[in-house]
């Protein structure tokens, strides 16, 4: 086990002391290929704890106070190590190079045409077959009162068809204030594109035991990006005024979710769009709010990118059984992922997502979490 002890505290820490602030590390279990991955459970002195694995840099659990104060964990994920390497869709996971979607798996580049795999209805989807959601990282803990750990993948030119060796860095800092921050850098030795994000299925009642259609949900955007049958972007941006799109003013999730009347909907089986985030630059801005009536849990994710893909989970259908052998279905969480707009390195209107020699790729997202009574 490469020397490592079967449990090994990096920070003086008791399970059940929750007034100090530090990083647990344990063995999680083997790879199929031999590799160890290791588990860390980052506390802060408010009690929050988040535990990430360097497999895939999975989030498997985030544990948050409801408004009585007590502590639920409001991811998806699984009992075990090998319970993700089996597969699940994207639970937690650290998605590159590209989150979301490349149309049928190609792009042109400087006049050359580069072929990805293709890994959903023809298109390419987050990365591809193995992901960076599906390779061993390497991990750094950084210790204090908001501890981090620090991960890094080494990408090689051509792994999924992509072109340019990627560093990529991505640093998960549990704050003071119950806020988990994810900051991604990523540096390449040929001209590349590059979209990364979290794939972290949310369900703030706690436990994932129901659906999310009571979350109310409020994403600070005016418009979004309509999708044909395949999820790929049509090129044009549409306002959310009018449709079950509008989500500027808090709104229950499962009040327009099943409006079939609207073609968007319809392709999307429920909301899997990407939104427009109001405001420019390169500044943390608030991207969503989202509020749990019974838990009274709400998360804020503040973030510098462009969009967020609000996805539903409409494609859980309970075949994949989760922690404490619970299956997940249809719309048991919901995910906010940051990100550029998908299929940019075939939308000549869209923020550009490439990178060259020499510049770094540098984002922040930051998820909050907090209670109110009612
Ligand atoms: C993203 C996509 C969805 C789906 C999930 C994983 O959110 O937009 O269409 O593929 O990932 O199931």
């Amino acid at each position: 086990m490469n020397g490592l002890r079967d449990h090994e505290f990096l920070y003086v820490q008791k399970r059940n002391d929750r007034t100090k602030a530090g990083i647990e590390k344990t063995v999680y279990g083997q790879l199929p290929d031999g590799q160890t991955a290791d588990l860390y459970t980052l506390h802060n002195a408010a009690g929050m704890t988040a535990s990430i694995t360097n497999y895939g840099g999975i989030i498997v659990s985030l544990t948050t106070p409801d408004r009585n104060g007590k502590f639920e964990d409001v991811t998806l994920g699984m009992d075990s190590l090998a319970g993700y390497v089996k597969g699940t869709p994207y639970f937690g996971a650290l998605i590159g190079r590209y989150g979301n979607r490349i149309a049928k798996g190609k792009f042109t580049l400087d006049g050359k045409t580069y072929t990805l795999v293709t890994n959903n209805f023809g298109n390419h989807l987050h990365g591809g077959t193995k992901g960076f959601d599906k390779v061993l990282w390497t991990a750094t803990p950084v210790e204090g009162d908001e501890p981090a750990l620090k991960l890094t993948y080494t990408s090689k030119d051509g792994e999924e068809g992509y072109p340019g060796n990627l560093s990529v860095q991505v640093t998960y800092t549990l704050q003071k204030d119950n806020a988990l921050k994810i900051d991604y850098q990523a540096t390449t030795d040929k001209p590349t594109v590059v979209n990364l994000t979290n794939h972290t299925y949310f369900n703030l009642a706690g436990g994932a035991k129901r659906d999310i259609l009571d979350h109310v949900v409020t994403l600070y955007a005016d418009k979004f990006i309509p999708i044909d049958q395949t999820l790929i972007p049509t090129g044009k941006l549409q306002p959310v005024a009018g449709t079950p799109f509008d989500f500027t003013k808090p709104t229950v999730v499962g009040t327009r979710i099943n409006d079939s009347t609207d073609t968007q909907i319809k392709y999307g089986g429920g909301y899997d769009h990407g939104w427009v985030l109001n405001g420019t630059g390169d500044s943390l801005k608030l991207a969503a709010t989202v509020y749990e009536p019974t838990s009274g849990r709400v998360m804020e994710v503040r973030t510098d990118q462009p969009a967020v893909q609000f996805y539903t989970g409409n494609f859980l259908d309970g075949s994949v059984t989760g922690r404490e052998g619970f299956p997940y279905k249809k719309r048991y969480a919901l995910c906010l992922e940051t990100e550029h707009y998908p299929d940019s390195p075939n939308q000549p209107n869209f923020p550009t997502t490439v990178l060259k020699p020499g510049e770094t790729y540098k984002t922040t997202t930051v998820y909050q979490f907090s209670s109110k009574k009612e």
